[in-house]
C-alpha cells in the first residue's frame, strides 16, 4: 500500500484547478446503457471508481475508447448480458446504478448487494431502489445472496422516496426514461449532479422535468440517442480546497475551473467564520483572514451543507476561536476520523456518534495515521499540512478514489507532501 509523508506548516499559495466531479462521472456509465448511439464524455477525472464503472460497462458489452487525456467515447458492441458480477459490484457502491438500465433494456437483471452481502443490507441499504423497480412492474426474487428483477416492460409509476438519496433519485430517473408512460419521483435529491444528468438525457431525447427540485416528472420514450457529456466541476473538491486555504491561512489561493454557485452553503458559513474570499464566475480566491471564529454546522442534503465537506470543515474548526458543534445527519460512522484529529492535538469531544464539539484554536502535531475513507482521508491530509512536524497517512488508495493526483497538485501550492510505497 502507498502512503503520504507530509511535513506541515509550509506556507501555501498560488493556483489549483478543480477537476471533473466523481459523483457526476459515475452516473454517465450506467446511463450509457440506455443509449442507442455514441456518447462522448469530457472533463473526466482519472479516479479508481470511474475505472471500475468503465470495467463494468465493458463487461456488459460496451466499448470505451480514449479520445484525449480526459475524453472518452462509449458505444455498444454487444449488450446482451443481464448479470452484474460480484467481483466488480463489491468494489463500489455506485455500481447499483447499473441495475435499472439493464432491467429496462433487457427485461431482467441479476446482481449481488453492492459492496456487501444481501444479509448486510442494513449497512448501505438498497430498499428504495428495489421498491421503485417493483412499483414500475418488476418482480423481485432473492436467492443465493443475489437479487433477481424481471419485467417484460417497465411502466411509469408514482414513487415517493422515504429518505433523500442521490443515487436512488438518479437511478429511477434514468430508468424511467425508457419505461412506458409517466413516472413521478417525489422527495427527490436536488444535487447539481442530478441536474447535469437530466440535462444530458434530455439533450439525447429524454423527457425529464423538475430535476433539481423535490419532484421530477419523466415521460417515457422509445429510445434516446448518444451525445456529448461534459462532466461538471467537482464542488466537493472545490469546497475542500477552500477550507484547506482557510485553515492554512498563509497566502492567497485561487481555486479555478469550478462553479461557486454550487457552494452557497459554504459561503454563508465562511461569512460567519470571518474568512476573506472573492467569488468569480468559474473560480474563487481565499485570502488571508485576521481572526477565524467557530461556527456550528449540520450536514443536510443539497443545497444544505454537504456531508462530504464535513470532515474538511471539522479540521478548519480546529483552527478557529471558540466552540463549534459538528452534527452529521446523513451517514453513521462519518465522524470516526475525529479521534485521529484528537491524537494530533485537536480538542474534540464526541457528544454522541453523530455530534462532535470542536474547541479551538489548537496547534496540531504530526502523527502516523490510516485513511478510513475518501472524505476523512482528505481531511487528514489537510490536518497534516497545517500540523507541526511529520504526518504519515497510510491506505491512501481511499484518497486517490476521490482526488486525482492530489499530492502533485498540492505540491504546486507549496505543500511538502510525498507519495511513498509503504513497506
Ligand atoms: C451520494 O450518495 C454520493 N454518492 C455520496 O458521495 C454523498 O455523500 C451523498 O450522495 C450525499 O450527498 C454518489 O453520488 C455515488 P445513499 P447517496 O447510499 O445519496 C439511505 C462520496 O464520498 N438509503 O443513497 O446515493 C441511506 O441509508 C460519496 O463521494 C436508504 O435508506 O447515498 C442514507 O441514509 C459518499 N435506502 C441515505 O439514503 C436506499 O435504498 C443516502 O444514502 C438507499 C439509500
Amino acid at each position: 500500500m502507498a502512503k503520504f509523508i507530509i511535513n506541515g506548516r509550509k506556507p501555501l499559495s498560488g493556483e489549483i484547478e478543480v477537476l471533473g466531479a466523481k459523483n457526476a462521472a459515475l452516473k454517465i456509465f450506467p446511463a450509457a446503457l440506455l443509449t442507442n448511439g455514441v456518447i462522448r464524455v469530457s472533463n473526466l477525472s482519472q479516479l479508481e471508481d470511474c475505472l471500475k464503472a468503465e470495467e463494468l460497462l465493458e463487461f456488459l458489452g460496451y466499448e470505451i475508447s480514449k479520445k484525449g487525456e480526459r475524453t472518452i467515447e462509449i458505444k455498444e458492441k454487444r449488450f446482451s448480458r443481464v448479470d452484474l458480477p460480484e467481483s466488480i459490484m463489491n468494489k463500489f457502491r455506485a455500481s447499483i446504478m447499473f441495475v435499472g438500465p439493464v432491467l429496462v433494456k433487457r427485461g431482467e437483471v441479476k446482481f449481488p448487494h453492492p459492496g456487501g452481502c444481501v444479509i448486510g443490507a442494513s449497512v448501505r441499504p438498497i430498499d428504495m431502489f428495489l421498491e421503485g423497480f417493483k412499483k414500475m412492474g418488476a418482480a423481485l426474487k432473492i436467492s443465493d445472496n443475489h437479487y433477481y428483477l424481471k419485467a417484460k416492460k417497465l411502466k411509469g409509476a408514482d414513487i415517493f422516496f422515504p429518505k433523500v438519496s442521490v443515487t436512488a433519485t438518479e437511478s429511477l430517473m434514468m430508468t424511467a426514461v425508457l419505461a412506458e408512460g409517466e413516472t413521478i419521483l417525489k422527495n427527490s435529491a436536488m444535487e447539481p449532479e442530478i441536474v447535469a444528468l437530466a440535462d444530458y438525457l434530455n439533450k439525447s431525447g429524454a423527457k425529464i422535468k423538475g430535476a433539481g427540485t423535490p419532484t421530477i416528472i419523466i415521460k417515457g420514450v422509445k429510445k434516446i440517442n448518444g451525445g456529448e457529456y461534459e462532466i461538471i466541476p467537482d464542488r466537493i473538491e472545490a469546497g475542500t480546497f477552500a477550507m484547506l486555504a482557510a485553515a492554512s491561512n498563509s497566502g492567497d489561493i485561487h481555486i479555478k475551473n469550478c462553479r461557486p454557485e454550487h457552494l452557497e452553503s459554504l459561503w454563508a458559513l465562511f461569512d460567519r467564520v470571518g474568512i476573506n474570499y472573492v467569488l468569480y464566475k468559474n473560480s474563487f480566491v481565499i485570502k488571508r483572514s485576521k481572526k477565524l471564529l467557530s461556527c456550528d454546522i449540520t450536514t443536510h442534503e443539497y443545497p444544505g451543507f454537504a456531508t462530504d465537506l464535513q470532515p474538511p470543515y471539522t479540521v478548519l474548526m480546529t483552527q478557529t476561536k471558540g466552540s463549534s458543534l459538528i452534527h452529521e445527519t446523513i451517514y453513521d460512522r462519518r465522524l470516526l476520523y475525529a479521534d485521529m484529529l484528537t491524537q494530533m492535538g485537536a480538542n474534540i469531544v464526541m457528544a454522541d456518534p453523530h455530534r462532535a464539539v470542536v474547541n479551538g484554536p489548537t496547534r496540531l502535531k504530526g502523527k502516523k495515521l490510516i485513511s478510513p475513507d475518501l472524505r476523512a482521508g482528505i481531511a487528514l491530509v489537510m490536518a497534516g499540512l497545517i500540523a507541526e512536524g511529520k504526518t504519515e497517512i497510510d491506505n491512501i488508495y481511499q484518497i486517490d478514489r476521490g482526488y486525482e493526483k492530489i499530492d502533485e497538485r498540492l505540491k504546486k501550492l507549496g505543500a511538502d507532501i510525498k507519495r511513498v510505497e509503504s513497506s
